[in-house]
C-alpha cells in the first residue's frame, strides 16, 4: 500500500510538471506597449486557451536583448515599428518564413518581408505640418517631397536627426523612387532649409511649429493624433489645435507610407503559437483597437482610422513602394545623409 501511495505521488508529480512544459504560451517581445492592450491579451487567451507573455522595451534595446539571447531567447515573436528595424532582425537571419495563409492574404504584398519575415499590423504615413497663418494655401498645395528642398523654405524647415529610423526609411523610400543622385542632391537642398539643428522626436517638430519657430515640419500623422487626443496635456492639444497638415505627393509618387509589424523568431518555443497571435491581430475587432490607441493606419483597408485622424483625410494617394525597400537603401540612405551634413 505504502508502495501505492509513493507510485501515485510520483505520478501527480510528473503529470504537473508535464502539464506546465506544456501549457500553451505565446511570448512577445514588443516595443509597442499600452496599457489598453491588457484586455487584447486576455480576450487571446480566453478564445485560444494561449497565455500571452509580454516583455516590453524600446525597440533598440529589445533588439540588442534577442541579440545577446540568440538560440536561448525565449521569444516568439518581436513587435516594432519601422520596417527598417524589422529589415535588420531578418537580415541577421533570426526571423523565420510566416507560413500562415491568414497573415500572408491579409497583409499586402507592399506591408511584408521578402520571404515573408514579418508583416505589417499598421500603417503610418510621414507627412507635412504647417503652420496655416505663416503658410499660404498656394505655397503648400499639391507639395512634393521634392519640393521641400525648394529655396523658398529656407530657415523654416524643421525635421529630427539623421539617427532617426523614419527619417532613414523615407530617404531610403526616395532613393528607390528616384535614386541615389536626385535624393542626396534633395538631402543637400532640406538641410539648407533646417530652421533649426535637428532635435527631438516628431512631437517636438509640430510644437516647433506651433510655437512659431519653424513654418513646415516633417512628422508621421499619429503623433498629431496622439496630441489632440489630450493623452499629452491641454497645452499640446492647443498646440496641435494650431497646426494643418498636408500630405506630400498627391501629383507624385504618393504619401511615404511605413508599418508596425511582427516577425516570428527563427528559435522561437511556440512557432503556431505565435502565428495565432499573429492572425488575432489582423481581426478587424484588433485592428480597431491598435488604430483607435496609437492613432496610425490599420492593415486592413475597410477598417477606419481613429476618428481624429480621419477627419484629416483618408482617400489620399499612398506611395506603393516596398516597406522591405527601406531596409535595402537603409545603409545607402544613411551615408547619403551624412554627405548631405544631416546629423
Ligand atoms: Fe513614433
Amino acid at each position: 500500500m505504502k508502495y501505492f501511495y509513493k507510485l501515485f505521488f510520483v505520478a501527480l508529480l510528473l503529470f504537473i510538471f508535464s502539464y506546465q512544459s506544456f501549457a500553451s504560451e505565446v511570448n512577445v517581445y514588443t516595443s509597442r506597449h499600452y496599457d489598453s492592450d491588457e484586455s487584447i491579451y486576455e480576450d487571446f487567451t480566453g478564445l485560444t486557451g494561449i497565455k500571452v507573455n509580454i516583455i516590453s522595451g524600446k525597440g533598440k534595446a529589445l533588439m540588442e536583448r534577442l541579440r545577446l539571447e540568440g538560440k536561448n531567447s525565449p521569444a516568439d515573436l518581436f513587435i516594432t515599428s519601422d520596417a527598417g528595424n524589422l529589415w535588420k532582425i531578418q537580415k541577421d537571419g533570426m526571423f523565420r518564413e510566416i507560413l500562415s495563409e491568414k497573415i500572408v492574404k491579409t497583409v499586402p504584398d507592399s506591408a511584408r518581408g521578402p520571404n515573408n519575415e514579418w508583416v505589417g499590423i499598421a500603417k503610418r504615413s510621414r507627412v507635412i505640418f504647417y503652420n496655416p497663418e505663416r503658410v499660404k494655401d498656394i505655397e503648400i498645395m499639391n507639395i512634393t517631397y521634392e519640393d521641400l528642398a525648394d529655396p523658398k523654405w529656407k530657415g523654416r524647415l524643421v525635421v529630427r536627426s539623421s539617427g532617426n529610423i523614419y527619417n532613414q526609411s523615407l530617404v531610403a523610400s526616395l532613393i528607390s523612387n528616384i535614386g541615389v543622385e536626385r535624393t542626396e542632391k534633395w538631402a543637400k537642398g532640406i538641410v539648407k532649409n533646417f530652421a533649426r539643428k535637428p532635435q527631438g522626436n516628431d512631437r517636438s517638430q509640430i510644437l516647433a511649429v506651433a510655437n512659431g519657430e519653424a513654418d513646415i515640419a516633417i512628422a508621421n500623422t499619429y503623433y498629431i493624433g496622439l496630441m489632440l487626443s489630450g493623452e499629452k496635456g491641454i497645452d499640446q492639444k492647443k498646440a496641435a489645435e494650431k497646426v494643418s497638415l498636408i500630405f506630400p505627393g498627391q501629383t507624385d509618387d504618393g504619401t511615404h507610407i511605413n508599418i508596425s509589424g511582427v516577425g516570428i523568431l527563427k528559435n522561437a518555443p511556440n512557432p503556431s503559437n505565435a502565428e495565432k497571435f499573429i492572425e488575432y491581430l489582423l481581426t478587424d475587432k484588433v485592428q480597431k483597437h491598435i488604430v483607435d490607441n496609437t492613432y496610425e493606419y490599420p492593415i486592413k483597408s475597410h477598417i477606419m482610422p481613429s476618428k481624429i485622424i480621419a477627419k484629416f483625410g483618408t482617400n489620399f494617394k499612398t506611395d506603393e513602394t516596398y516597406a522591405s525597400d527601406f531596409g535595402k537603401y537603409n545603409s545607402e540612405a544613411v551615408r547619403l545623409m551624412d554627405r548631405a551634413g544631416w546629423r
